[in-house]
């Protein structure tokens, strides 16, 4: 159940040239927060601009009743969000939303992620490793971006597992080409003798590397859950902006996803 609180600053860092990094105390949002689910939050005091802006859960800290936020400034909204300084207190609707699902059976987890995308990845493979059955799960993140500039969260990776790999665009870091080539040179190498029913892709970035990881994904017969994006209003299912085409028929974005499964989805 979402609720609607002023949550206190803790942090706000700069981490990239764009990009900053938010944590925030809320003892109820951090406890009931599921990594892939996000918040909308209000980046003014006043009326301007008027629709609070989606941002999902980076990092949930229920120990401390922290969760953190990792946004790019693209815009209005996102702009104004830098203006806030620690102590301050951020108007937060959360959480939202349906999560990942991580199926106690599946021992494979491959977490991919562009851009941007990696941002709820983290809290994801944070609650994978903490699981119970953590010494039975195999743990990879597979890292994208334009370019080594863009590419975050990889040591915050590192420190969950060490099957980390990067690719940029422009081959200024990590291997040249997309994520999605890294995904099927992956599944066709290091996977090639592992069961394939055991594992599920969980992935998050722009809709072009999204469509081509769902095809790896259908193509390979691995289970794989997608993080969609789609601009949005209310967040809670009532204004049916966000409504995208499925196999089951019109679904929104902010209540029956953002995460949905890979094989639902219409791209078209
Ligand atoms: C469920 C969900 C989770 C998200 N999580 C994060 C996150 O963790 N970190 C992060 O940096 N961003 C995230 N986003 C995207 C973020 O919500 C937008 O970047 C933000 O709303 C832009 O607001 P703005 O006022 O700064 O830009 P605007 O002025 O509103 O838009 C600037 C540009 O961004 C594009 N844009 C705006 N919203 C979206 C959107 N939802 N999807 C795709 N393009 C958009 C616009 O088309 C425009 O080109 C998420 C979006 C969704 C739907
Ligand atoms: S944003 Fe209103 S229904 Fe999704």
């Amino acid at each position: 159940m979402p609720i609607q609180e002023k949550c206190r600053i803790l942090e706000h860092q700069k981490v990239g040239p764009h990009h900053y990094k938010l944590t925030l105390v809320s003892q109820y949002i951090s406890s009931h927060a599921q990594p892939g689910q996000f918040v909308n939050v209000k980046c003014s005091e006043s009326f301007d601009p008027l629709l609070r802006r989606p941002i999902s859960f980076h990092r949930i800290n229920t120990q401390h009743r922290t969760f953190e936020l990792l946004y790019e400034v693209v815009g209005r909204g996102s702009e104004l969000l830098t203006k806030y300084f620690v102590g301050e207190e951020l108007d937060i609707l959360g959480p939202l939303g349906t999560g990942f699902n991580i199926d106690p059976e599946k021992r494979i987890h491959i977490l991919v992620g562009g851009g941007m995308g990696i941002a709820p990845l983290l809290a994801l493979g944070e609650q994978i490793q903490n699981s119970k059955v953590k010494s039975q799960n195999a743990l990879y993140v597979l890292i994208g971006a334009n370019n080594k500039e863009h590419i975050f969260g990889e040591e915050e990776f590192r420190k969950v597992t060490d099957q980390v790999q990067v690719a940029t665009d422009d081959g200024s870091y990590g291997k040249k080409g997309f994520v999605s080539d890294l995904l099927l040179n992956f599944i066709e190498t290091e996977l090639r003798t592992h069961n394939s029913e055991l594992a599920t892709i969980y992935a998050c970035g722009p809709r072009p590397m999204l469509k081509a990881v769902a095809e790896i994904a259908q193509q390979k017969k691995i289970d794989c859950q997608i993080s969609m994006e789609e601009r949005m209003a209310c967040g809670i299912g009532a204004c049916k902006g966000c409504a995208t085409k499925t196999a089951g028929g019109y679904r929104t974005v902010c209540k029956h996803g953002p995460v949905l499964d890979a094989k639902e989805i219409i791209w078209n």
